[in-house]
């Protein structure tokens, strides 16, 4: 038997990552905050889109320097997520709340986050805005770094050893979770025929 659900529940069905996106704003005041609407732009571009609410100091950090950096945390930050999701004012300092460390940013000037796995140095591309509601925020990731200690001998993430965060929404919370290999790899080589 199917069951007809509201149309607003996808993300009960789709799993999403999880990251952690630190800004600071002019004044130097450094901010936190965990993103799960999160999509690279295609294969092999350099673009990454996030949506945000408006209402995120996030997005107004993001607008006045036209900088952030994706951080992927692995599933042990799970409380540092939750802490860093709290809507505290916008001059709390969310590094120093949830005990994260900051790593200097090779290329942007937002700090990164010490103990994550990757990060993702970007800088505004555009922005798509949904007056009143939300922007989809375009990124181009100029630096990207990752620690050694999650990558497997062929380069490739060790993703079972990294725990690389995701999460599937429910009904009064959030499940967190992380990606599983069904013992398939396939080469992209397959994907074509000779046509593309
Ligand atoms: C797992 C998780 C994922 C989230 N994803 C998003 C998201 O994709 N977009 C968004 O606008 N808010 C998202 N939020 C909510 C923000 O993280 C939260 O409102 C935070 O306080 C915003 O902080 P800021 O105002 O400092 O930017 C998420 C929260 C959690 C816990």
């Amino acid at each position: 038997m199917n069951i007809i659900l509201s149309p607003n529940k996808r993300e009960h069905f789709l799993p999403m990552p999880v990251v952690l996106i630190s800004t600071a704003d002019k004044e130097g005041n450094r901010n936190i905050a965990p993103y799960a609407n999160v999509m690279p732009i295609l294969r092999p571009l350099d673009l990454i889109a996030i949506a945000s609410w408006l209402k995120r100091d996030t997005l107004d950090n993001i607008r006045s320097t036209k900088e952030f950096v994706i951080n992927v945390p692995s599933a042990d930050l799970v409380d540092e997520v939750m802490i860093c999701s709290r809507n505290y004012p916008d001059d709390v300092d969310e590094f120093a709340e949830a005990n994260l460390g900051a790593k200097a940013s090779q290329k942007v000037t937002a700090p990164s986050i010490e103990g994550c796995i990757a990060w993702m140095e970007c800088t505004l591309d555009r922005e798509v805005v949904e007056e009143g509601k939300y922007s989809i925020i375009i990124g181009k990731v100029v630096h990207l770094e990752v620690d050694d200690e999650y990558l497997a001998e062929n380069g490739d993430m060790d993703f079972e050893k990294a725990r690389p965060l995701s999460v599937m929404l429910g009904e009064t919370g959030m499940y967190y979770t992380v990606p599983a290999g069904t013992g398939d790899y396939r080469e992209y080589a397959e994907m074509f025929t000779g046509g593309n």
